[in-house]
């Protein structure tokens, strides 16, 4: 049997549009809006259907496999609601706010920053002051887009969602990142767990954003799953040279401030300068973009974008976009900031606890690395880069290590003794935890396109030889070639297959 290459294909091949890949998403279930039989269901939420699921839970397995547990990292599992204390301390109660200006006549509510910029063509810093904005929308004549009718004052609008705790009604808010659990329970960690630095924990799960105009599907979402790393580390202490010594030989893309040009590859201690020495930054870089080419994004198709000042998070003295290239443009991933002690710091004085560690013998308030990962786009990213039209098929040529399915297993015709035996094979695979799908129903051309468009990489198929000699079909989803293997080595060669472009 040939083996797909599973390169990301070129531009000049025929990829499919972003709306047939949201067709996909919703024909086949990967995700489609949440409550979508009520025509009023508010805009941004969105559920994962059962291909989605499984392709997210492979997503995250490699996830943990080249990043938390390849680094000897902690995860958690915090809380979604937090006291409103965390963030007055965090900042985002005064600082997570984007503008808003609502129209005076139809009460359409718009982001001013956003508007003014596609208007004029100008780049506007969404921090600017509400009367900044207001005399930017004035010199330049701006009226609502839906009615034409005035504009009112620009406001600042705070993206947590408040939620009322008990019978007091209580102030908390869904969090907007999964970093603070890890913030606020990092003291317990360190004595927990016996935390020597540097040291990393993880966390996965929803964050909660209020977004003013959600878009692009899972893109900008009011609920998004993140996957978040913070790496405590001492700032005076050097990095872990065996760690290093990995690293340094991958060299890096990165497009540095002030931008000319492309991102440039460069080698690790190119990149270094660029991270003003911080070596700890360029490892965890390349163990980042190691990562995303597992799960197949090409480097050529990605960069690290230096943020300038003016992008950068409130908390951040440091940020680089990790963003991978796609027909919906240059998109971002990962937002990677230097937190330093910012968090840790302003946790210790509203809580008023102490929250510094022993480095040694040295008695210190940990700085922070943050890689924090965008899981639902960069899911969509992936889809949008491997479903091709081809002359007569649609096909998803996801990495088999990231494809929902690895397998399905069809009887070639409907009868019971093929029927048995298939289900058998099938039960046998689901028992080792190989995700896999059974079908019997249409003819087995059908079958094969189902899967094709699903993604699934491999068909298992008993025909009437496969009676006589308990051997099947395998058939390969890019090339479409087939093999005849023994029954008896189905699981262990799916495995190999899973893992042969890692
Ligand atoms: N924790 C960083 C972010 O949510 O973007």
């Amino acid at each position: 049997m040939s083996s797909s290459t599973n390169q990301a294909p070129t531009f000049s091949e025929k990829k499919a549009t972003y709306d047939e890949v949201l067709r996909l998403a919703l024909e086949r279930g990967f995700f489609f809006p949440s409550a979508e039989i009520y025509n009023d269901a508010p805009a941004g939420f969105w559920d994962y259907g059962p291909l989605g699921f499984l392709m997210k839970s492979n997503f995250l397995r490699e996830w943990r496999r080249r990043l938390v547990n390849y680094d000897d990292m902690l995860e958690i599992d915090g809380s979604l609601i937090l006291p409103k204390i965390v963030f007055e301390a965090s900042g985002h109660l005064s600082s997570l706010v984007d503008p808003l200006v609502q129209c005076t006549k139809c009460g359409n509510r718009i982001r001013a920053d956003k508007y003014i910029s596609e208007k004029t063509g100008l780049q506007i810093d969404e921090r600017l002051s509400p009367e900044e904005f207001q005399e930017l929308i004035q010199k330049y004549n701006l009226k609502c887009p839906n009615c034409g009718g005035e504009l009112g004052k620009p406001v600042k609008f705070n993206m947590m969602f408040r939620v009322g705790v008990g019978a007091e009604n209580d102030d908390a808010y869904l969090r907007p990142e999964t970093a603070q659990s890890i913030f606020v329970d990092f003291s317990r960690l360190s004595k927990t767990m016996r935390v020597k630095l540097p040291k990393g924990v993880a966390q996965v799960g929803k964050s909660f954003r209020n977004e003013i105009s959600p878009r692009q599907s899972v893109i900008r979402l009011r609920e998004l799953i993140q996957a978040e790393i913070e790496v405590f580390f001492n700032p005076k202490s050097p990095f872990d040279s065996a760690k290093l010594e990995k690293a340094k030989n991958v060299k890096l893309n990165v497009l540095s401030f002030p931008y000319s040009g492309e991102a440039r590859e460069v080698s690790f201690e190119a990149a270094l300068k660029i991270f003003g020495g911080m070596d700890i930054i360029a490892y965890y870089f390349v163990l980042l973009q190691k990562f995303y080419e597992s799960v197949g994004f090409e480097k050529a198709n990605t960069r690290f974008r230096e943020l300038s000042p003016s992008d950068r998070a409130f908390y951040t003295t440091s940020a680089f976009d990790f963003e991978v290239k796609t027909s919906l443009g240059w998109i971002e991933l990962v937002a990677c900031n230097y937190r330093t002690d910012y968090d840790l710091s302003n946790h210790a004085r509203m809580s008023k606890k102490d929250l510094s560690v022993m480095d040694g013998e040295e008695k210190i308030v940990p700085h922070v690395v943050e890689l924090s990962l965008g899981v639902d786009r960069s899911l969509l990213c992936l889809l949008v880069s491997y479903f091709i039209h081809e002359q007569d098929r649609d096909v998803l040529k996801l990495r088999p290590n990231i494809s929902p399915y690895l397998a399905a297993v069809f009887p070639l015709i409907s009868k019971p003794e093929f029927q048995v035996k298939a289900r058998t094979i099938y039960e046998s695979l689901k028992k080792e935890d190989i995700p896999v799908f059974y079908d019997d129903s249409g003819n087995i051309g059908r079958r094969y396109r189902r899967m094709d468009e699903a993604g699934t990489p491999f068909c298992l198929t008993i025909d009437p030889q496969s009676l006589e000699d308990n051997t099947i079909t395998i058939r390969e989803r890019d090339s479409m070639k087939q093999e005849r293997i023994p029954i008896s080595e189905v699981a262990t060669k799916l495995r190999v297959l899973r893992e042969k472009e890692n």
